[in-house]
């Protein structure tokens, strides 16, 4: 129980001190599963705490949610126990390696879209703590094309899209690529390549996507950078550490590194400021009216 005042006595500290900072908001998601979204999501989020950012990271992905097990941590609660066990989002809060907090959607997230709107607004209150507490929220969503994915997305300012090299994923992040279009053109869309074998791989793929896009679209869409093909990957996946502590020196590491170097580095270039989790937020509550 002390514990516990403790900790919600640091996080109100630390909210404070944060001032009225906007709060970044990311969503990550692919066209096709498997293709190291929720590798390059963590690593991506402590490649950001590595410069001094507050970063939490939610798992959104309804049935293959599996950012805890990366990390080798097991969440004691998920976002609907603050419906169902009444606890407050800091309760639900796990530390993660470095500082990095995680919320777990669990497999019941399933249900969030169809909850009554006294019961979503009250889970959109808590996660409106959030809002000057973390620099950054990066969102690990499933696979693009799934419904519930789609209501995340379309109500993400920013959205990091992970593919391979593979026409089979090239294929389907297209897909996904489309269908934000057609729904909210004005979505910012960065590409991340991930497990390429060459950066000419790398810069091949995301070139025929955002040419593709422009198009047949007249899209624009962002090429973040790409991350390599690495053993050190699955190692440290077996290991249930992230490569960018388990393996800082390897190359998935080092790629992970200027990403998030790109990332900052854009936003600094004056890039278009996005609405952050603040418009995220109310965009949700506004859809489920
Ligand atoms: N850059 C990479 N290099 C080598 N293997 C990778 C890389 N990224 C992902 N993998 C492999 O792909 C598997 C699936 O990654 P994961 O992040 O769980 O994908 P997703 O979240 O898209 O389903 C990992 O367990 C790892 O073995
Ligand atoms: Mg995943």
């Amino acid at each position: 129980m002390r514990d516990q005042a403790e900790r919600l006595r640091e996080k109100v500290q630390q909210t404070a001190a944060h001032g009225g900072r906007q709060t970044r908001l990311i969503t990550v998601t692919s066209g096709k599963g498997g293709v190291g979204k929720s590798n390059v999501t963590l690593n991506f989020a402590l490649g950001l705490v590595e410069t001094g950012q507050k970063v939490v990271v939610f798992d959104v992905d309804l049935g293959l949610a599996n950012l805890d097990v990366l990390m080798g941590i097991s969440a004691r609660y998920h976002l609907l126990d603050i419906l169902y066990k009444d606890v407050t989002l800091w309760e639900i809060m796990e530390k993660g390696p470095q500082g990095l907090e995680f919320i777990a959607g669990g497999s019941g997230f399933t249900q969030f879209l169809q909850l009554d709107e006294q019961k979503i607004g009250k889970l959109l209150d808590q996660l409106s703590l959030l809002q000057g507490y973390a620099d950054t929220v990066l969102l690990d969503t499933g696979a693009g094309i799934s419904k519930e994915s789609m209501q995340f997305i379309l109500c993400s300012d920013e959205v990091f899209l992970v593919t391979t090299p593979e026409p089979t994923a090239i294929t389907d992040a297209y897909a996904v690529i489309k269908m934000i279009h057609s729904r909210n053109p004005h979505t910012q869309i960065k590409l991340i390549i991930n497990r390429s074998s060459s950066p000419r791989e790398a810069k091949h793929t995301a070139d025929k996507l955002t040419m593709v896009a422009k198009k047949f679209l007249g899209m624009d869409v962002q090429t973040l950078g790409f991350v390599d093909d690495d053993p050190a990957v699955s190692l440290a996946v077996k290991q249930q550490r992230p490569f960018l502590m388990a393996y800082p020196h390897s190359q998935a590491a080092k790629s992970i590194r200027s990403l998030v170097r790109a990332h900052l580095g854009g936003a600094v270039a004056g890039q278009t400021e996005t609405g952050g989790l603040r418009s995220f937020l109310s965009k949700i509550r506004d859809m489920i009216r």
